[in-house]
This record gives structure tokens, C-alpha cells and sequence, in this order.
């Protein structure tokens, strides 16, 4: 037997799997893009949708004005034209900060919330433009009213979805029955129009974890994901420097989640600054799907360094990054840690073992294993000359090298027992095999959660040498 799990399934594709009942998200192939995807855009947000193109938006530095671009390809963001929709500068509806635009088509137009100081930078309240037009970076756009509220104070960072078909609006604002009213909790409501909301609101969250206090009692940016029954609501928390962080609200599906009740509120941030990769502040996220369909997305900023000098507002280094979002067997998303820069990672899944993937254990032997951490399955794929490597994602610039009693182990100075040659899956071709370079004829193969490298003899060894990317 290859795996010592409990109930093995044996699939090998995502077809064969989706047959034994894994759910498509949890068996994804691997998705490959390049961070940084678009540079000095905060608060992104990539909307895919039914044109087949991708929509981004942003806020930009100067805070002045909402800009669209959009592509065919997640990747081609970064470079594709961006054009200014609506400028602060030709509109008499606000003189102060343009913050967090988020694109949505309801019905059969456009409409873009914005976070808009109206008589002053700070007297900050959502406002809703209307676009008319299949594409948005061309639509003829009309100016909503700002969006009513049950109090006049600071509100921003609007997002609209549909639950069991119904509308609703998410929101940060100031509470004046909380903290007295310093700091911004999460708000909810149904929506009667794009631009209107039923009243009174509820308080789905506050800013009341520790986490969520440093520098600014936050709670914003919130964005849903539905899947597997439940509506996942991420949402940002603390100030916009290293301390920011995302968390997470959890609502079963048919729920009426504008009853605060039914809301679950985690306890940890989900997605934090991670020293290693150098990404600081990671939040303010949104959610796409991949091309194929297959693998969810997180869109989120951060920084590549962790001291700023000033004001976090006025400093224009959070950039729009893209990683995959795994989901775990109990349907719970796994968030991970942000990726380094550059190719995103993947995991490796043994073939036959279920939902078991390749484990660094630092300088102790890589085990086959499920139900860990996600960052500890993830590897870059790095060329290296003909060969390549496994550089470890929560370890950047070390890499998986053959040690003497054949296990695996992080190392800092690849060598040829860190080389591998990487070919099609020696039991299945849409898997990958890897052949040590070090030790020519012995592939990385798993088999009880150990792993080795060996030479290969039967039928059975090949399918311990073969892995798919997810
Ligand atoms: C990723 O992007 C960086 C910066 O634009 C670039 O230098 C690098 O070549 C890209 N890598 C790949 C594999 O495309």
C-alpha cells in the first residue's frame, strides 16, 4: 500500500476525481502566475466576468481618482492599459480621498462603489457610480447619490453580493456606539437598489481582537467568497502598515446574514505579514477565478518592505499580488502565508493518496502528508539549467537536496543533490515525476508518508514517483 491514510481515493485526474467526490476546488491544477502583478495599486480588486475578461481596479496613490483596465488573462494586468472612469477633479460630488473602487455588474449595468470624501480629505462616505455598456472601460457613467446609512459618520469600503438571491451591501463605519465612534466596525444590510439599502443595518463585526487594534481599531475591506455551503466573508483589520492583516467571517448558506448570529468570527488573522517572504500588510483582498475555471483566487496588497517612514496613507508601495486559495477536506478555506515574489508555488499530491502532498520538515526528512498547513506543501518549480528545484515557499532560497540516507531536506546551497529532472508522471502523464540529478535512475517517491529518492522497479514504484501539481 503507498499511502497509510485512512480511506485512500485513487484518481488521477481532476475528472476521476470529481467522480469520487472531491469537490473541483479541492483538486485545482496548479495555476501559475507572476507576482507582482500590478505595481503601486492598493485595495485591488479582479472581477472575471461572463465577457471572459478580466476587470481591475484599484486605488491609486494620489487617492484622486477610480481607474479600470482590463485583459484576457489574469497576468496581463500588469500591463494592460488603465483607463481613468471617473476623476475627482471633472465632478462636484466630493473634494476628498477616492479610496477602494470595486466593480460589480448588477442587472445589466455596471456600477462601481467608491469610498469619496465629501465636503473635506476625511468626511468620508460611499458613492456609487452607473455605467452603461458592455465594457466598463467605454461605458458612459452617470453619479449615484452616496449611500444612506442609520448614522452620518465615516463610511467606506463598500461591496455588494448575492446570497440565495438576495442583494446585499457590506461596509466599514464608524460606530458612534462603539469606541465611541473612533475606529470602524463591519456593516450589513439588503439592498433595494445599487445605490440604496434596506434599514435598519447590523454589525457583523468589530474591531474588538487584539490584532485588529494596532495603530487603528479597524474592521474593512470586505469581500464574500461562497463555497461549500457557507459564505465566507474576508475582511482587513489594524492600520495599513506591517500590522495589517485579513480575518475571516463564516455564515452557513440560507442563513439570513443580516442577523448577526449566524455570523462565526475567526479568531486569528487568516492572511498576515510573513518576514520570511517579505510581504508586510497583506489585506484589503478580493477573489477571482483562475482562466480554466478551476482554482479560486485571492487578489490582495502588500508591501516587499516593512519599515515606512510617515504616514502609511501617503506611501504608494502596496502593490496587487495574486495567489491561489486552497480549500481544505472540511470545506474551510486555507489562505496560507503571501507567496515571495515572482512564479507563484504549487503542491505536489501523490498519486492514489487522496489528499496527502509533499512536506518540507526544515532540516528534518520531507514526509507525504494531509492536513497540514499549506504553506508547508508549497514549493516553487525553479529552473536550474536542464534540471530543476524545489525551493520551499515558507523558505525562500532554500531547497529540497538529497541527503546522505536518501530523505529529503531544505538546504541554502543547492548542489546537484538539489537538482532534479522533472518529466511527465511515470504512472500517469498528467502527473510529474522527478529524477535526483545527484543520483541518476532514483526518483522522489513516497510511499507510508516516507520519502525518498530510490531507483523505481515495478509498477507500483512508479506510481510512488508520480505527483500532481495543484
Ligand atoms: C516575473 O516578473 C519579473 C518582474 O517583472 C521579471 O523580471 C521576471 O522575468 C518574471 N518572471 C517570469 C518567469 O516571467
Amino acid at each position: 500500500m503507498l499511502c497509510n491514510l485512512g480511506s485512500i481515493v485513487t484518481y488521477a485526474s481532476a475528472a476521476v476525481a470529481a467522480f469520487a467526490g472531491l469537490a473541483m476546488a479541492e483538486i485545482a491544477p496548479a495555476v501559475s502566475y507572476n507576482n507582482t502583478l500590478v505595481y503601486q495599486r492598493a485595495d485591488p480588486q479582479v472581477l472575471k466576468h461572463t465577457d471572459g475578461w478580466y476587470y481591475f481596479t484599484g486605488s491609486v496613490p494620489a487617492y484622486d481618482k477610480v481607474v479600470l483596465r482590463r485583459s484576457q488573462t489574469i497576468q496581463g494586468l500588469s500591463d494592460a492599459e488603465e483607463v481613468t472612469v471617473w476623476d475627482r477633479a471633472k465632478s462636484t460630488a466630493g473634494v476628498g480621498y477616492v479610496w477602494a473602487p470595486e466593480l460589480h455588474w448588477i442587472g445589466d449595468k455596471w456600477y462601481i462603489y467608491f469610498a469619496l470624501g465629501r465636503r473635506s480629505e476625511f468626511d468620508i462616505r460611499m458613492f456609487v457610480i452607473e455605467g452603461e455598456g458592455e465594457n466598463p472601460l467605454t461605458a458612459a457613467w452617470t453619479e449615484k447619490p452616496f449611500i444612506g446609512t442609520d448614522y452620518d459618520t465615516f463610511s467606506l469600503d463598500a461591496t455588494t453580493f448575492e446570497a440565495d438571491g438576495v442583494r446585499y451591501l457590506c461596509w466599514a463605519q464608524a460606530d458612534p456606539r462603539y469606541d465611541n465612534g473612533a475606529g470602524t466596525s463591519l456593516f450589513l444590510a439588503k439592498m433595494d437598489s445599487p445605490w440604496t439599502i434596506v434599514r435598519p443595518t447590523t454589525v457583523v463585526s468589530r474591531p474588538a481582537l487584539a490584532w485588529e487594534r494596532i495603530g487603528h481599531f479597524v474592521n474593512e475591506g470586505a469581500y464574500v467568497i461562497q463555497r461549500n455551503g457557507r459564505i465566507f466573508m474576508t475582511y482587513s483589520a489594524s492600520a495599513t502598515d506591517h500590522n495589517y492583516a485579513v480575518g475571516l467571517l463564516t455564515a452557513p448558506q440560507g442563513a439570513d446574514l443580516t442577523d448577526a448570529s449566524v455570523w462565526t468570527k475567526a479568531q486569528q488573522p487568516v492572511l498576515k505579514s510573513n518576514e520570511r517572504t517579505s510581504q508586510y500588510g497583506p489585506g484589503h483582498n478580493s477573489f477571482t477565478l483562475s482562466e480554466d475555471g478551476l482554482s479560486d483566487l485571492i487578489v490582495y496588497h502588500a508591501r516587499q518592505y516593512k519599515d515606512i517612514v510617515g504616514e502609511p496613507l501617503y506611501n504608494p508601495d502596496r502593490h496587487a499580488r495574486v495567489q491561489k486559495l486552497y480549500w481544505r477536506e472540511d470545506g474551510t478555506p486555507d489562505f496560507g502565508i503571501p507567496v515571495p515574489d515572482g512564479l507563484t508555488p504549487v503542491r505536489l499530491r501523490a498519486f492514489g493518496c487522496g489528499r496527502s502532498y509533499l512536506k518540507h520538515n526544515e532540516n528534518a526528512a520531507a514526509t507525504l502528508e494531509g492536513g497540514v498547513p499549506v504553506e508547508l506543501t508549497q514549493f516553487r518549480i525553479v529552473e536550474a539549467g536542464d534540471n530543476v528545484r524545489l525551493e520551499a515557499t515558507s523558505f525562500p532560497g532554500r531547497f529540497l537536496s538529497v541527503a546522505e540516507d536518501a530523505s529529503l531536506r531544505l538546504v541554502a546551497e543547492p548542489g546537484a543533490d538539489a537538482d532534479f529532472v522533472q518529466a511527465a508522471g511515470l504512472a500517469d502523464e498528467a502527473g510529474v515525476s522527478f529524477e535526483s540529478a545527484g543520483r541518476p535512475g532514483e526518483f522522489i517517491h513516497a510511499e507510508s508518508g516516507v520519502v525518498v529518492v530510490k531507483a523505481l522497479a515495478s509498477d507500483k514504484d512508479n506510481q510512488g514517483a508520480t505527483f500532481y501539481t495543484e
